[in-house]
Parts: C-alpha cells; structure tokens; sequence
C-alpha cells in the first residue's frame, strides 16, 4: 500500500482483510512518501511493516526505483495506492504492469488529479462519487474497475462531498 497521508483508505483495506472480505490477502508492506503521514501511525498500530521513503527533492525516476526496490524486495504481487499523491514513472508502471490499482474521489473520466472534489463543485455536475482503476503511465488514468455514484446536495463544500465521498471509497 503507497500512501501520502491519512491512510484512511488503507484502513479500509486491512479491516476487510482482518474480516475475511478479501481471501488470501495479506498486506505487506505500507510506504509513504511523506514522513509524519498519519497513515503510518495507523499501520503501526495495527503492526503492519511501515516505512517512509521520502520523495522530497528526489527526481521521479530516482524515486520510483526505490520504492520498486522496496516492493520486490517485500515480494509485493499487487501495489494499491491509497492517497498517493504522486504520478508513477513508466518505468514503475512497467515493473507491476496490471497489478497497480489506485482509488480517486470522481466518476473518472472526469476530475482527474488534485481537488477533485471541488473541480465536480465548481463544475456543477449534480453527482459525483469515486473511481478504483488499474493504473497507467497517465495521471488517474487506466482501465476501470468499480465505481459508486454521490449525489451533490445544493449546500456541499468541497470538505462535506468530500465526506460522503469517502464513505463510498471505503465501500468500495
Ligand atoms: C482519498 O479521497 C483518495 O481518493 C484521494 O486522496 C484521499 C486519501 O484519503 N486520492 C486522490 O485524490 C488520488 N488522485 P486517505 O489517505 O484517508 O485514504
């Protein structure tokens, strides 16, 4: 699991795992590019191996191998990025071709990268909801695997769509 921040995501993920909702699933490992990311505390916690590999002035190729390091070295099958704030080099993307998922706050197409949430606002689409998708060389962007709609209620902030997004993300 690759992660920047919260990881509430990624709790998701282990208490389906802890509930026997995904078979066979083991999470090896959780690696943040930010230190202080809450997500980690959270792995901690739930003694799950956590470490961070901070990306902060590294150039996007010099970073991914590391992390690609990282995740062979874990004997990694399957990579989940849960509120990984960062776009992937080819070359990440071809060492875990078709076994990368990432999950996105929209119904992608539409609203890919930062603040997708208030970009569905500011747009004025009356639904919204969240994307889980096989991930390519292109930012949130791949082959879709679920979705699940959200409606817009007239008096939504970007923190309250947020919200009732989330829960739909978690589900999903
Ligand atoms: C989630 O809403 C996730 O969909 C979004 O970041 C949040 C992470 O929350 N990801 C993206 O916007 C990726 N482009 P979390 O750390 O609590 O899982």
């Amino acid at each position: 699991i690759l992660l920047s921040g919260r990881g509430s995501n990624f709790e998701a993920l282990a208490d389906s795992i802890a509930a026997g909702r995904i078979p066979d699933a083991r999470i090896a490992l959780v690696i943040s590019n930010r230190e202080g990311a809450p997500g980690l505390e959270r792995a901690a916690a739930r003694k799950i191996p956590a470490r961070v590999i901070p990306s902060k002035g590294l150039e996007r190729d010099a970073y991914d191998r590391q992390v690609v390091a990282a995740l062979q070295e874990a004997r990694v099958d399957l990579v989940c990025l849960a509120g990984f704030m960062r776009l992937l080099s080819p070359y990440f993307v071809q060492q875990f071709h078709g076994r990368i998922l990432n999950i996105h706050p929209s119904l992608l197409p539409s609203f890919p990268g930062l603040e997708a949430q208030r970009q569905a606002l500011e747009y004025g689409v009356k639904f919204s909801g969240c994307t889980v998708h096989f991930v390519d060389e292109n930012l949130d962007a791949g082959p879709i695997v679920a979705q699940a709609i959200v409606p817009i209620e007239p008096a939504d902030t970007p923190d309250t769509l947020a919200a009732r997004i989330l829960a739909e993300e978690h589900r999903v």
